[in-house]
């Protein structure tokens, strides 16, 4: 994404790219190499400039974990904090992120017996730079004799969960609908299957998508092999005619039409897709917090 005022650059896969793109990124990202190549398919030219205006500077990991549980069987629930330059980042992702607190803080009233960490990531926008710390951590720890990594039963990422335009889509651990790069991790396709199991007892349509790393949990599966899944309700994606027959909405538009705009506000959200897609995730973390044998045995 670019950083201009104008709002004209702002969306690098959305269609707001006059015919020769010259943009700003502030930061050099997995996004930016996507981009690249999105411009090269289109036969544009991208130049990319590096923000000088702006010092590096340190950001945090948010941090908490349920007093009660096993903390050597963990369950991990995460969502990144941070929004782009442009925006306010409702959507993305205040959405994934209020959801996990209202998850753990009803999950503070129940006895578990799994422990429940929370991670509330940093600069996921500027290349998963705070999960992929989180992980490497871990594993240096691992080289250095504490092999706490291994206490980590599996992770669940919430990245836009409340897209105006949305789809119901869960991470392809299984890799049965082709969209991602292979199965995930053992353990992935469970949690696959926990959440088809929660649309289909809502009676909600739902449909898998990318499992390739676009997000915080792809340091998990990626550099240790955790089993992971989450959700996501579309970002810079437009909605087909079938996909518009199934979950309602508008055809042709993309599923978040704000998507790392300005125009990510309060009012850039289904109130219907986050209320559902809330409940899918507290009953993940409480699913997972009793019992994680289906995943580790
Ligand atoms: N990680 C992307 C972002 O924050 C959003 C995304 C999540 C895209 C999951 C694909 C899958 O902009
Ligand atoms: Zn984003
Ligand atoms: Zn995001
Ligand atoms: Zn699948």
């Amino acid at each position: 994404q670019g950083n201009a005022d104008d709002g004209s650059r702002d969306v690098l896969f959305g269609g707001t790219l006059s015919d020769s793109y010259v943009g700003d990124l502030p930061v050099v990202s997995a996004t930016y190499d996507r981009g690249v190549e999105w411009a090269g398919t289109a036969g544009l030219e991208m130049t990319l400039t590096t923000d000088t205006t702006r010092e590096p500077f340190t950001t945090v990991n948010v941090l908490a974990e349920t007093n009660t549980g096993d903390p050597e069987n963990i369950v991990m629930v995460g969502a990144h904090l941070d929004s782009v330059n442009p925006g306010p980042g409702i959507n993305d992702n205040g959405s994934g992120s209020a959801a996990i607190l209202e998850t753990a803080i009803q999950m503070s009233k129940v006895n578990l017996v799994n422990k429940v960490r929370f991670a509330w990531w940093g600069a996921e926008e500027s290349g998963l730079i705070g999960s992929t710390f989180y992980v490497n951590d871990l594993i240096d720890k691992f080289f250095a004799g504490d092999d706490q990594i291994f206490d980590i039963a599996l992770y669940l990422n919430f990245d836009m969960v409340g897209s105006p335009n949305y789809v119901f889509k869960i991470y392809d651990g299984d890799d049965s609908d082709e969209v991602g790069a292979g199965p995930g991790p053992d353990g992935s396709a469970q949690i696959e299957a926990f959440f088809e199991g929660f649309y289909e007892s809502r009676g909600e349509p739902y449909k898998g998508t990318d499992f390739s790393g676009r997000s915080d949990y792809g340091p998990f599966i990626d550099l240790v092999g955790i089993p992971a899944g989450g959700l996501f309700t579309g970002a810079e994606e437009i909605k087909s005619d079938e996909e518009a027959a199934i979950w309602g909405g508008t055809a042709g538009e993309q599923l978040d039409p704000c998507y790392h705009l300005v125009c990510d506000t309060f009012d850039n959200n289904s109130d219907k897709a986050l209320d559902i897609n809330s409940d899918a995730i507290a009953a993940s973390t409480l699913y997972y917090g009793m019992n994680t044998s289906e995943i580790n045995g």
